[in-house]
């Protein structure tokens, strides 16, 4: 049995003062015990955050870390040794907004994966297709693609500490959700995908959906074979919701 995981990517969101009273206001939902819950801030605000969710259940992971993993001459980036050492322990990579705003390709995306895991902290690899290239049936052989840059060279037991997140690009932030039989269906290839490189790894692994999930959507989408969970964005903005979507993955 795979166990849950909602995480809750805030992207460039909020102000030390809205960050606190989300938090607070997550401390105060009814979060199952049967669920690992996490939230991304902004680097800005991780440390706060930290501090403050340590009190609770609630994991605190980055939105994004540097190739290197030393420090070094490396201005603006933030390395995944120095967010271990403020208390992070999740980072995302490959975020699509990320591969689109910053044109981070996939043998970068491997070297954050690469600094991540050596720094401790649990990657959660980020793959998803453009509206473009599931029109053109290329879903499938798109986010195998984004996989093997990782799987390629590093080999499928990486897998054991890191989660996939698969995320429709043209379903991220637009209100638009792959219904739970598309999901599912990308969702399985991925697992027998995975399954090439190592059966029983693919079986442990962890693929949330993400896409707009929201509360009103979360149940059918967890309750399908191979989604364990979600990455949410929009939604994770407001505890009330956030809470509901983590209570749907527990049941
Ligand atoms: P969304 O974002 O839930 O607002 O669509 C998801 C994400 O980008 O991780």
């Amino acid at each position: 049995m795979r166990r849950p995981l909602v995480a809750g990517n805030w992207k460039m969101h909020g102000t030390c003062a809205s960050i606190k009273q989300l938090l607070n206001e997550l401390a105060e939902q009814d979060l199952p015990t049967s669920v690992d819950v996490a939230v991304f801030p902004g680097l800005i605000h991780l440390q706060a955050a930290i501090a403050q969710a340590s009190q609770g259940s609630i994991v605190v992971g980055s939105q994004d870390c540097a190739v290197q993993l030393e420090e070094g001459a490396m201005t603006g980036e933030t390395s995944a040794l120095q967010l271990e050492d403020i208390g992070c322990s999740m980072v995302l990579v490959g975020h699509s907004e990320r591969r689109q705003l910053q044109e981070e390709t996939d043998s970068v995306i491997c070297r954050k994966f690469i600094a991540a895991q050596a720094a401790g902290l649990t990657p959660v690899l980020c793959v998803g297709e453009t509206l473009a290239e599931r029109e053109a049936g290329l879903a499938v052989a798109t986010v195998q693609k984004q996989v093997d840059a990782v799987l390629v060279e590093l080999g499928a037991d990486v897998l054991h500490n890191a989660v996939i997140a698969y995320e429709p690009v043209w379903a991220i932030g637009t209100g638009l959700t792959a219904t739970p039989e598309q999901a599912q269906e990308i969702h399985a290839q991925i697992r027998e995908h995975v399954a090439q490189y190592s059966a029983p790894i693919a079986q442990q692994v962890r693929i949330l959906y993400g896409g707009s999930v929201k509360a009103a959507n979360a149940a059918e989408l967890f309750a399908q074979a191979d989604i364990d969970g979600g990455l949410v964005g929009g939604a994770s903005l407001n505890a009330k919701e956030f809470s509901a979507i983590c209570r749907a993955a527990g049941n």
